[in-house]
């Protein structure tokens, strides 16, 4: 469409996006584009600068929206359209208080991250990658009973930190597996999707003692912030897995790899850390009972689209004052 010489709004794109965002906003025509257009998150300086002015911003979990930066784009911002599930970097009291509309992408992406926890926790349990390294390595000599031994899930207790979406999509798939139990904690109980899909609230706990694979699948929010810790840990069966998918604040890391390191419990697959991404010569890397991925969970071209073209959605309706496709509630 043709928008010449027309008033537009102004949106900020902090990156390249995958093409069904852009082709959403741009067919729309109804606002005045600007990209860093690049695959690496924008030089903060460089977002300062750029969001002077604008009424619409879409980001991404990378970029921090707080009180600078919405100091920085003035009272022109309407809406702030990430394109992510998790909200934790953007300043919701900040945004709240500016009467700023947030736009966020649930939904789209449940089978991707429980498809991926799923990956996760069978490369983790059954020992993958080491096995993967062995073969290639030469120490793979002859086939031996007890060598790359793991655990398996028939018959097993698995519980949920964070019985969410997400949380249910994993039930959803675990249970063909022949998982003897599932056991979750939460903020509250969520009784109604908890009978549905037979799992059963216990406390934090009961559930770290009891499982022998612990997901973590809830937000970060100041509640849950470092709740995975050597308190946690330490209540945990030695031959337990530990899982995490959400977001890498979440658990202590320090801890985790005591954990790790000591024997406290037997494994663990992440795809998030503080930072991201972990330095190369973080410790965590150096244990073979660690498998670590580059937050790739929501990592599918047509996830990756879809949730670029319900940011792009929720930006445009946010600019009409319409209701957004999905509206995070301040
Ligand atoms: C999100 O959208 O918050 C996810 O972490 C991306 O995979």
């Amino acid at each position: 469409m043709n928008t010449a010489g027309r008033n537009l709004p102004k949106v900020y794109i902090t990156r390249r996006i995958p093409p069904d965002g852009l082709k959403a906003l741009q067919q729309a025509g109804s606002c005045e584009i600007q990209q860093w257009d690049s695959d690496d998150p924008v030089p903060r300086s460089e977002l300062l600068k750029k969001v002077s002015g604008i009424h619409a911003l879409y980001c991404l979990l990378t970029e921090k929206i707080d009180k600078e930066v919405l100091d920085a784009a003035g009272p022109s911002l309407k809406v702030v359209s990430t394109m992510s599930v998790g909200y934790d970097h953007l300043s919701l009291d900040e945004l709240k208080n500016r009467g700023i509309r947030v736009g966020f992408t649930p939904d789209v992406l449940t089978e991707a991250v429980a498809e991926l926890t799923i990956a996760l926790l069978l490369a983790t349990s059954r020992r993958l990658i080491e096995a993967v390294e062995e073969a290639k390595n030469g120490g793979w000599g002859t086939w031996k009973p007890l060598w790359m031994c793991g655990s398996g899930l028939t018959e097993s207790t698995v519980g949920i930190i964070g019985l969410g979406r997400i949380g249910e999509a994993i039930v959803n798939r675990l249970r063909p597996f022949g998982v003897k139990k599932f056991l979750y904690n939460d903020i509250a109980p969520r009784e109604e999707l908890a009978a549905k899909i037979s799992v059963d609230f216990v406390s934090l706990e009961e559930l770290a003692k009891q499982s022998d694979f612990l997901l973590v699948c809830c937000a970060l929010t100041p509640e849950t912030q470092g709740m995975c810790n050597k308190g946690l840990f330490s209540k945990m069966k030695r031959s337990s897995v530990f899982i995490n998918t959400s977001r890498g604040a979440v658990v202590n890391q320090e801890d985790l790899y005591h954990a790790l390191a000591n024997g406290q419990i037997a494994s663990a697959g992440l795809d998030v850390t503080v930072p991201e991404p972990l330095p190369t010569n973080h410790p965590l890397f150096k244990l073979k009972n660690c498998v670590i991925l580059p937050h790739i969970a929501s990592a599918t071209v047509e996830t990756r689209n879809a949730m670029a073209a319900l940011a792009a959605h929720n930006l445009l309706a946010g600019l009409k004052g319409e209701a957004m496709p999905k509206e995070l509630k301040l």
